[in-house]
């Protein structure tokens, strides 16, 4: 596995390897590894010649700058990882690297940036769109990976790569659970281990609400369920519960068609904002 800190380094690699007419399959991340992203690392494996993955913790997609300086960073780890999941070529390079002037452009995803992470993390997305952008453009690769984990996220770069018109091919990966419910995250292991218990309640409110909306509730009585479910554990501080379509990301009153409805949720537990949905 080789590891490029330059872009003038990863693309003379990757300039070889197309001239073979290997497919190129990308998978971007900000690092502190964990079996979620390899699931990506191994979807890209299964349909491309050439596996790349991308470590960068991106700062103009932060919003907080406390989320920023608490983001974990475990490099070494994370090469370790990639190697051992058959990953070709690594590019981790460093802020100044990626961002020799900070950039100017304003990115607006319209009424995607209105709703929830786009309302309660302004800026976020515009700091997505410019990174994944300028990736888009030194890896160039034909297949890019993205998990339903962030399903915004794969809404917003669906957005760029046709606004854009950038010759590639998008998948959304499933999301990577622990036994116990919760979803896979980075952020996961800043939990104290208290929270840490509490924290696979985020997806048991989803399970309700999804019941719920299979039984024909209301999306009132669902979204109600979910305040109950969450008020019963204090330590929970809820930004947003939406049902929503899965692919404009807009609350809708009605579950939508098969594999279109979302469900999606954000807390703070503690100082970690964690987040989850279920598309059905
Ligand atoms: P990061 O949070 O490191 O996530 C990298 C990719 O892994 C994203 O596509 C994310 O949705 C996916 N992922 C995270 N947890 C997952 C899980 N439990 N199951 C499946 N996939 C999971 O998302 C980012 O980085 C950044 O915003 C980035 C796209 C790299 C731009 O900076």
């Amino acid at each position: 596995m080789h590891v490029s800190e330059t872009v003038a380094d990863i693309r003379q690699i990757l300039d070889s390897h197309r001239k073979a007419g290997r497919a190129v399959g990308f998978v971007p991340t900000m690092g502190a590894l964990h079996a979620g992203h390899l699931s990506l690392i191994e979807a890209c494996r299964s349909a491309n010649d050439l596996t790349v993955c991308s470590i960068f913790v991106n700062p103009t997609q932060f919003n907080n700058p406390d989320d920023l300086a608490r983001y974990p960073r475990t490099l070494e780890e994370d090469l370790r990882m990639l190697d051992e999941a058959g990953c070709d070529l690594v590019f981790a390079p460093s802020v100044d690297e990626m961002y020799p002037t900070a950039p100017v452009l304003k990115l607006n995803f319209g009424e995607l940036e209105t709703v929830m992470e786009g309302a309660f993390r302004p800026g976020h997305f515009n700091g997505v769109g410019i990174v994944v952008s300028k990736l888009f453009h030194i890896v160039q690769p034909d297949r890019a990976y993205f998990g339903q984990k962030d399903l915004q996220q794969v809404a917003v770069v669906r957005r760029l790569i046709r606004d854009l018109g950038f010759p590639l091919e998008l998948v959304r990966v499933p999301t990577l659970r622990e036994a116990d419910g919760l979803a896979m995250s980075s952020r996961n292991r800043n939990l104290s281990a208290e929270d840490r218990a509490l924290a696979p309640q985020l997806h048991q409110a989803l399970l309700i609400a999804r019941e719920m909306l299979r039984s024909e509730d209301t999306v009132e009585a669902a979204k109600a369920a979910v305040t109950g479910h969450l008020h019963r554990f204090p330590a929970f501080r809820p930004d947003y519960f939406e049902v929503a379509n899965a692919e404009t990301l807009q609350p809708v009153g009605q579950t939508q068609a098969p594999g279109m409805t979302a469900l999606c949720i954000a807390a703070f537990l503690g100082p970690v904002r964690l987040i989850d949905n279920l598309v059905f």
